[in-house]
């Protein structure tokens, strides 16, 4: 143990708002983003889908219907597919009014205007590639919209982004693409499994629900392609308990809508 933790420390996981503060903003919104820096967060998670015109959009389900007026708007869209909407019709969605009333006027940000907020807001970001498998290529589509916002200068791609998947191709694709990018797998590979994955990712990202501190501590003791031990952020943990639990196993990073209460369990407030 190291003197710190002989004196009772214990290592405090980072604390990421997850589709920005969703509990208290419309998910995946400039608002969600704006509302995690307002509560004094750094880092904020997000989930990338590409339009019909190629146009990379931040949203989480595949289809516009829950979190857009897309519904009401284009009735004869259905099921109103991301992949199947221009950027421009997207654009004129309502995506904060299915939230509350005062949040009404809220947009699907396209990943540029996402990027330059979390940028004005001096914030770091954990960008998901979601469902890449609707998507082909969209890790290089990805990974060029970075590069024209300057999120691969050395300053960002150090210290301010992890890209993550659940697509194992797709985290490998960007490792091999951008080997300075830190990336990370959404999911529990075996433990046996880990050293193939350590070849190209930074972080295994699993699930709280099946995590186990034994768990942690095999990646734990594994290196990454950027020579660190591997990390371990886990989702999603919206309450004290929870977030006592994940902590105690010692994971780096808790991705949760209520960062407020996660921050205030793992500090014991
Ligand atoms: O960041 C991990 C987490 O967001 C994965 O699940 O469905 O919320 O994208 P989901
Ligand atoms: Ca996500």
């Amino acid at each position: 143990a190291t003197p710190l933790a002989r004196e009772g420390y214990g290592r405090r996981p980072v604390v990421i708002a997850h589709r920005g503060a969703s509990a208290y903003a419309p998910e995946n919104t400039l608002a969600a983003v704006d509302a995690a820096a307002f509560m004094g967060f750094d880092w904020v998670e997000n989930d990338v889908q590409r339009t019909k015109d190629g146009v990379l959009v931040v949203i989480h389900d595949d289809s516009l219907a829950r979190t857009t007026d897309a519904e009401q708007r284009f009735p004869e869209r259905s099921p109103w597919k991301v992949g199947d909407f221009t950027a421009a019709e997207i654009a004129t969605l309502d995506a904060g009014s299915w939230f509350g009333e005062e949040w009404t006027g809220q947009r699907v940000p396209t990943l540029t205007q996402y990027l330059d907020r979390v940028e004005y807001n001096g914030q770091k970001l954990l960008l998901e590639i979601k469902k890449p498998e609707l998507y082909p290529g969209i890790e290089h589509d990805a990974l060029r919209v970075l590069g024209e916002e300057g999120w691969l200068d050395r300053g960002h791609v150090r210290h301010r982004l992890v890209v993550q998947s659940f697509g194992v191709d797709t985290v490998r694709a960007v490792h091999r693409a951008r080997p300075d990018v830190v990336t990370g797998f959404l999911g529990k590979p075996p433990v046996s499994e880990l050293p193939a994955y350590a070849e190209f990712t930074d972080q295994i990202n699993p699930s709280h629900t099946s995590l186990t501190a034994d768990y942690v501590a095999a990646v734990h003791r594994l290196k990454g392609p950027h020579h660190k031990p591997l990390r371990v952020s886990t989702w999603t943990v919206n309450d004290a308990e929870g977030a006592v639990r994940v902590r105690d196993f010692g994971v780096d990073g808790v991705i949760t809508n209520k960062p407020d209460v996660v921050r205030d369990a793992i500090e014991g407030r």
